[in-house]
């Protein structure tokens, strides 16, 4: 299945047939808004509340009053599970925008929030998180606060789209040879058995499965430096890994057509994926790679 029936609209559950928006929409008209993808395996979401203090944290910097409180929205979001009888791995995409309102640039007075949630199948890719995936380089021209999960992801989109035609599966950005993020995960580096990922600053985005991989390198007791690399470390390193909530912890093998170390996925990064399906209850019958 790919999208389920029921969805979250405002603090009320409807079929998906009736959600319907007017052309005058801030989220259409100027990206003004904010997102979340939070991941599920087994119908169980993970990283829940990292997700949900992610989503206020986004809507506090851009000013944005959400129509329902922290705990109101977990309690939805769970509802909206079970509403759909969501037993399987997938994501909820949740969006929020500053409301319908006649098109001005100035925030409209006294117009509630437009937020909505839909559920979605996504199973786990195995052949990627066994093989690993190749990425191209790309200068990062995003603005200067991506630590909000903006809308506007325009920059990312033709990064991404870039990687693909280029036959990759990412785009790892870069500001003047420092490298930031990817178009949609967080990247990292493995040197002498460090980890080193650009500092949680508002250049990039504080992912949630980055910081669940900063505990996991705790406890796997690998040193976690939150230390910008350069381009020019790349074709050094022992290990490039990236991740997101829909990709999981991923290998990543060539860049720009070069190979890191010998090409295959590393001793590190199978070790951090390994810890990854233990904190996300990966079931038995996914355990295949
Ligand atoms: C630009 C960017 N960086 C990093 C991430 C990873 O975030 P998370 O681990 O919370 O999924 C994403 C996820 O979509 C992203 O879009």
């Amino acid at each position: 299945m790919g999208i389920y029936p029921i969805v979250l609209s405002q603090n009320r559950f409807t079929h998906q047939d009736n959600l319907t928006y007017p052309f005058e929409e801030r989220g259409l008209q100027f990206g003004d808004g904010i997102y979340e993808v939070i991941r599920i395996y087994d119908g169980q979401f993970y990283l829940f509340t990292e997700h949900v203090d992610r989503l206020f944290r986004s809507a506090e910097a851009i000013k944005l009053q959400l129509p329902f409180s922290k705990e109101e929205l977990k309690d939805l979001l769970q509802d909206l599970l079970s509403q759909n009888n969501m037993e399987k791995d997938g994501i909820v995409y949740l969006q929020a925008t500053r409301g319908s309102a006649p098109r001005d640039h100035v925030f409209p007075g006294g117009v509630i929030a437009n937020a909505y949630a839909y559920v979605k199948d996504l199973p786990r890719n195995l052949a990627n998180l066994e093989n690993g995936v190749s990425a191209i380089i790309k200068d990062d021209i995003r603005w200067k606060k991506c630590y909000i999960k903006s809308l506007n992801l325009l920059p990312n989109v033709l990064a991404k789209q870039e990687a693909k035609e280029n036959g990759c599966y990412e785009a790892i950005l870069h500001e003047e040879g420092i490298v930031t993020e990817c178009s949609s995960s967080n990247v990292y580096l493995i040197k002498n058995g460090h980890i080193y990922t650009h500092p949680a600053t508002k250049r990039i985005l504080h992912g949630c499965v980055r910081m669940a991989v900063e505990r996991f390198a705790a406890e796997l007791q690998v040193p976690f430096e939150e230390e910008a690399f350069k381009l020019t470390d790349i074709l050094d390193a022992d290990e490039i890994f990236l991740s997101s909530s829909t990709s999981e912890i991923l290998p990543v093998v060539t860049v720009d057509g070069s190979p890191i170390a010998d090409g295959k996925p590393g001793e590190f990064t199978r070790k951090l994926q390994e810890a990854y399906r233990e904190d996300a209850n990966i079931s038995e019958r996914q355990l295949t790679i």
